[in-house]
């Protein structure tokens, strides 16, 4: 098997295969997807929220991306990593976003970078890729927007928004982006988008016409609690099976089971 390389995701798309994409943030999970097959591995500042317990993704600092994306480079073999620019860390000045994907290249072992933003951010997209660093675009429902939008509303229900939302598509293509993330929007919107773009669109929460889908790890493996967006399937309740093993092993010392003679050094 051979390593994915970005040319790699680009190609999946020129030649009709779907690209499945799940978030990663530890060594320990990052060697299952990658063993299983996932090629792409996006290193998501929704660790903020999954594993940080934040209420939203704006407190990730871009230290915290850069430790989670070198543990998912170490556990994996075969798949891309992209590590998510945080909040703040593109947003002042072209310089110190150049120099934020830098870190994440240099310190983190990502191999591309993504950051939120259609037209608005593509002079950013195009100075990071001018200096070889992929980008992946996000666009749509963009959660470091949370304010402006007043929540985690699904965009793109009007046409002017559907319009705002073609023009964002084709800006982060043009700015260089290898692909885009399209999040949160009507799936007839998202497979006009992916219908209009030469670059792989990759879906959440935006329907079946996208080149590819990405879910974060935790809901699809059921370790969200409550929290059960309608757009996502969850393949397996992890909480349960976590929850029944720790009752078992909570009896098991209760009752001395555990250890047994098979881990006891002799
Ligand atoms: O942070 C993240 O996990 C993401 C994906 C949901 C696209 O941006």
């Amino acid at each position: 098997m051979k390593k994915i390389t970005v040319p790699d995701i680009v190609k999946m798309k020129r030649i009709g295969t779907k690209i499945p994409v799940l978030t990663a943030y530890s060594h320990a999970i990052s060697r299952i997807l990658d063993s299983a097959g996932i090629p792409l591995l996006l290193v998501g500042d929704s660790v903020g929220m999954v594993e940080g317990g934040y209420s939203d993704t704006l407190k990730v600092t871009v230290d915290e991306i850069i430790y989670h994306t070198r543990s998912v480079v170490k556990g994996r073999r075969l798949a891309l990593v992209v590590a998510d620019m945080p909040f703040m860390s593109y947003h002042v000045s072209i310089e110190a976003a150049r120099e934020n994907a830098g870190r994440m290249v240099k310190e983190g072992g990502a191999e591309a970078v993504k950051l939120e933003g259609g037209v608005k951010m593509a002079d950013t997209i195009r100075a990071i890729a001018d200096i070889d660093i992929p980008v992946m675009g996000h666009i749509g429902l963009t959660p470091q927007s949370i304010h402006r939008m007043g929540g985690y509303r699904v965009q793109g229900r009007v046409d002017r928004e559907v319009e705002g939302l073609v023009r964002d598509a084709k800006a982060v293509e043009e700015a260089g982006a290898f692909a885009v993330v399209i999040e949160g929007i009507p799936a007839d919107v998202a497979g006009r988008i992916t219908d209009d773009l030469s670059i792989p669109t990759i879906g959440i929460g935006a329907g079946p016409h996208c080149d590819g889908q990405v879910l974060v790890i935790h809901d699809m493996l059921g370790l969200s609690g409550d929290i059960k967006p309608s757009f996502v399937k969850q393949y397996i309740d992890l909480n349960g099976l976590i929850s029944a093993a720790v009752k078992d092993y909570i009896c098991d010392v209760g009752e001395g089971a555990f250890p047994g003679e098979e881990h006891v050094f002799k």
